[in-house]
């Protein structure tokens, strides 16, 4: 599906980073894992910072157009084409980790997260944006299956070992690309790995 999604010139969420991480990249250190990193935007903007950045996306054809999009830059990133539902990443390695619209299903997320938060340094700060359960009945993007929408509850739950610096859910105007149009309900949440 994402592949047939992708497989246009366009890059179907833009070219710029998402506003909540532009926002907050300033608390960001590399190296960084990018969750669901997609056709680079976000991770083009981490490389433009001076972060080394690892992004990761089941699309080979998103990952691709992310490449150009680093070249036409002039910085680098590192992609890998990985099913999210397996990926193993390297413990203790990531000094931060972003989740931009990296909607998965619970059961992904059982086996995932809490890899996410060994793969972290201690103090290693976890950064995510997802559309919230109250998006559901909205037509301005994001999955139609509640399991994969998120609430500030969730997070909680499947975070543990992360001490919130922020969350929260909130209605904001999103404007990426052709699929993410309008107002729309979202979970914002950025997270300190504990020691
Ligand atoms: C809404 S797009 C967001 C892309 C990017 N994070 C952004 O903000 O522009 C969701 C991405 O999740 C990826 N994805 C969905 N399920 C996945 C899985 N199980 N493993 C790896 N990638 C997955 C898709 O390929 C797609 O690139």
């Amino acid at each position: 599906m994402w592949n047939e999604r992708y497989a246009v010139d366009e890059y179907i969420y833009g070219k710029e980073p998402n506003s909540f991480l532009a926002e907050h990249a300033g608390l960001l250190k590399g190296p960084v894992l990018s969750l669901a990193e997609g056709e680079g935007r976000n991770a083009v903007f981490l490389a433009s910072l001076g972060l080394k950045v690892h992004g990761v996306d089941g699309s080979d054809v998103g990952l691709a157009k992310a490449q150009a999009l680093a070249r036409s830059r002039g910085v680098e990133i590192h992609t890998e084409v990985a099913d999210l539902g397996v990926f193993r990443p390297e413990v203790n390695h990531y000094r931060s980790v972003i989740s931009i619209s990296a909607h998965l299903p619970s059961a992904i997320r059982e086996k995932l997260y809490p890899l996410i938060e060994k793969c972290l340094k201690p103090g290693g700060i976890i950064l995510l944006e997802a559309y919230s359960e109250a998006q559901f009945a909205r037509n301005t993007g994001g999955p139609k299956d509640l399991d994969m929408l998120m609430t500030q509850a969730k997070i909680e739950r499947e975070f543990p070992d992360c001490e919130p610096i922020l969350l929260r859910e909130l209605e904001r105007e999103v404007r990426e690309g052709t699929y993410h149009t309008g107002v729309a309900s979202v979970v914002q949440f950025i997270g300190k790995k504990k020691p």
